[in-house]
């Protein structure tokens, strides 16, 4: 039975958490909300060196009982960065040892990021981070990045919803165990009124971005939903009482229309 504690195995062997607290937009709110999430039991943190999150994120864990081995923190570098310094700085503004996942924010323009990548094992080998992936990547690129360096990224966040994914990326992660990481889980909202959505979520005594964030569970996909407001963080991981049928899952799989909260998928 999954619950709070359950984690994901990457395919270097390190676990991860089911889910966490996304941070895009919290700004100012940072450290409230980060701490109160901490508190009810998110041991994972998504953010960004470009979000203006991190240093919220290190005042929040500084003042909290979670130790250091207990949380994982996810941050991304620009395409236009050094990324091996940039790691750097990132773990200055966190005003901590390590992350646990450095990932490629999105690639660059042109070619697979081949120059970044190396940064980000550079970091590796040196203790910046833990594991390393990538963000808004397709096959074909993540493929030419292993192809050139021999290095399978642990993760692709990307954005996936029942509204937006790809059954083929959802095959590939399967058959090479780079793990799907949701971003825009709950669609921005823009979907949470669904008629199908909405009588699911009836169904089981739940949200809609409960049954959103379930089926991502069900399926072995790690959602990171972001909230602000205190009663939202607390609904979106009071999730674990419950189970998606089959049948509902298969319904919830039919919604896909390759929607995109962002505009555009990277596997599309
Ligand atoms: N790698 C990338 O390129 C990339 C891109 C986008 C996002 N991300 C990451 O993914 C995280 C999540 O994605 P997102 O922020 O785009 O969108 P999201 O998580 O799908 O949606 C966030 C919105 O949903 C609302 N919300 C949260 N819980 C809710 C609930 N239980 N009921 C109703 N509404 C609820 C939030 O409101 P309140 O805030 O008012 O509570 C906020 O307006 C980001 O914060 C970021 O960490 C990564």
């Amino acid at each position: 039975m999954l619950n709070k504690n359950s984690t994901l195995t990457l395919h270097t062997g390190r676990t991860m958490p089911v889910m966490g607290l996304g941070t895009w937009q919290l700004t100012q709110d940072t450290t409230e909300t980060v701490a109160y999430a901490m508190d009810i039991g998110y041991r994972l943190i998504d953010t960004s060196s470009d979000y203006g999150t991190q240093p919220g994120i290190g005042v929040a864990f500084k003042s909290s009982t979670v130790k250091r081995n207990e949380l994982f923190i996810v941050t991304k570098v620009e395409e236009t960065d050094d990324t091996y310094h940039r790691a750097l700085s990132s773990l200055e503004e966190l005003d901590m040892d390590y992350v646990d996942l450095l990932l490629i924010h999105r690639p660059p323009l042109v070619g697979a990021g081949e120059d970044l990548w190396e940064g980000l094992i550079k970091a590796r080998s040196e203790g910046l981070t833990r594991d390393i992936g990538v963000s808004n990547y397709s096959i074909d690129l993540i493929e030419t990045l292993i192809a050139k360096s021999g290095e399978t990224p642990a993760v692709n966040q990307i954005e996936w919803s029942p509204f937006g994914y790809s059954q083929e990326m959802y095959d590939y992660y399967e058959d090479n165990q780079i793990i799907i990481q949701a971003y825009s889980p709950l669609t921005r909202t823009n979907r949470i009124d669904d008629v199908t959505l909405n009588q699911i979520a009836q169904k089981y005594s739940k949200s809609p971005a409960q049954i959103l964030i379930r089926w991502n569970l069900q399926r072995g996909t790690c959602p990171i939903p972001k909230a602000n407001q205190k009663n939202h963080v607390e609904e979106n991981i009071n999730v674990f009482d419950f189970e998606i049928n089959n049948e509902d899952m298969g319904t919830l799989n039919n919604l896909n229309e390759h929607y995109s909260a962002l505009g555009s998928l990277a596997y599309v």
